[in-house]
């Protein structure tokens, strides 16, 4: 019995280990139907941890989740008939060709073979696949295997789908037709729960974001919320005269010095009226740059500041702390 049709995934105190390491340690989450949640970490963080134990693949070493309404671990046969899964390695068999993948999985889904077929011509059609059907799958382009992945996860017609890195290894152009079938996933009412290792990937697609680190989510929010809650966002002026630069670097003495660069970095969140003002400054102050440049702290920013990588102090080159 559903607990709430609102909500498609939710999570309390998840909990693995693998030996002594501890992969997991409290994982909550509350994933609305019909949005898409992306789960974003560094290698190793535990991502497809996470997904394989909502996919009911793994167990969990402690805590609850319901998927669908249901109990991971009292219905986990009801859970598998609500959800698809597009793991992070591939599921395509290569030796048979994309459409003999499709109606293998309309045959794992129990569908009379006449509705096994339209539904696999219809996917194949939608992802692009129909010229390469017959064709052996191993000798698809990695974006073609991608598309053909997700393809067989849609067989089923799940109402949640997860997909772990779905767009890892492709070019810009696959990836971008990736996030319009994911977009239209969405549009017709599915829950897309996603990990990716690209941030803006995250920030064009999800409504919400989870960092996850050190086995516990470290952020949660929307891509503006996690911006808005770290540091970054400056005005850089650059000066190709370092006489110029030597001036401003004076006047400006609050400014970040990138003397290499000949560039100032001055704090700012970027808004008409903080531009304006520093603007009217810059002026009074009888400096001139020869390029002005606004930038606000992107999800790479909340990325490193919260998992410790190399921009903790974002948009600060070491060579400018002394
Ligand atoms: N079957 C297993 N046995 C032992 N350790 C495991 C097993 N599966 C995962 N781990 C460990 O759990 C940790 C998390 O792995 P997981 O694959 O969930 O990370 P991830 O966030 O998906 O990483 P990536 O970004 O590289 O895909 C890693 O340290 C990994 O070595
Ligand atoms: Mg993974």
């Amino acid at each position: 019995m559903p607990t709430s049709h609102q909500i498609a995934v939710s999570a309390t105190g998840l909990r693995k280990s693998y030996g002594d390491k501890t992969v997991l340690d409290g994982i909550d989450l509350r994933i609305p139907a019909g949005s898409v949640f992306a789960l974003l970490g560094p290698n190793g963080a535990g991502k497809t941890t996470v997904v394989k134990i909502l996919s009911t693949l793994v167990s969990a070493g402690g805590g609850q989740a319901h998927v669908a309404g249901h109990d991971i671990a009292a219905d986990p046969q009801a859970v598998r008939s609500a959800i698809g899964v597009t793991g992070q390695f591939s599921a395509v068999d290569g030796l048979i060709t994309g459409e003999e993948n499709m109606l293998l999985m309309a045959d794992l889904h129990h569908l009379p073979k006449p509705e096994g077929r339209r539904i696999a011509a219809d996917l194949l059609e939608r992802f692009d696949l129909s010229e390469a059907a017959k064709k052996p799958a191993s000798t698809y382009s990695g974006g073609m295997k991608r598309r053909l992945d997700i393809a067989m996860t849609l067989v089923g017609n799940p109402r949640i789908i997860f997909l772990d890195e779905p767009t890892t290894g492709l070019d810009p152009r696959s990836r971008h037709t990736m996030w319009q079938i994911i977009r239209e996933l969405v549009a017709d009412g599915v829950t897309v729960f996603l990990t990716t290792q690209y941030l803006e990937e995250a920030d064009e697609l999800a409504d919400r974001v989870a960092v996850l680190n050190d086995g516990k989510i470290a952020a949660e929010g929307t891509p503006e919320e996690l911006k808005r809650r770290v540091p970054g966002g400056h005005v850089r002026l650059r000066f190709t005269d370092p006489a110029a630069y030597h001036r401003a670097a004076t006047a400006l003495n609050e400014a970040t010095r990138d003397d290499e660069a000949l560039a100032l970095q001055i704090p700012s969140a970027g808004s008409q009226r903080e531009l304006r003002s520093l603007l009217d400054w810059l002026d009074s102050a009888g400096v001139e740059a020869d390029e002005l440049t606004v930038h606000t702290p992107d999800l790479d920013d909340v990325f490193f500041a919260l998992t410790g990588g190399p921009a903790t102090v974002p948009h600060q080159p070491k060579e400018n702390v002394r």
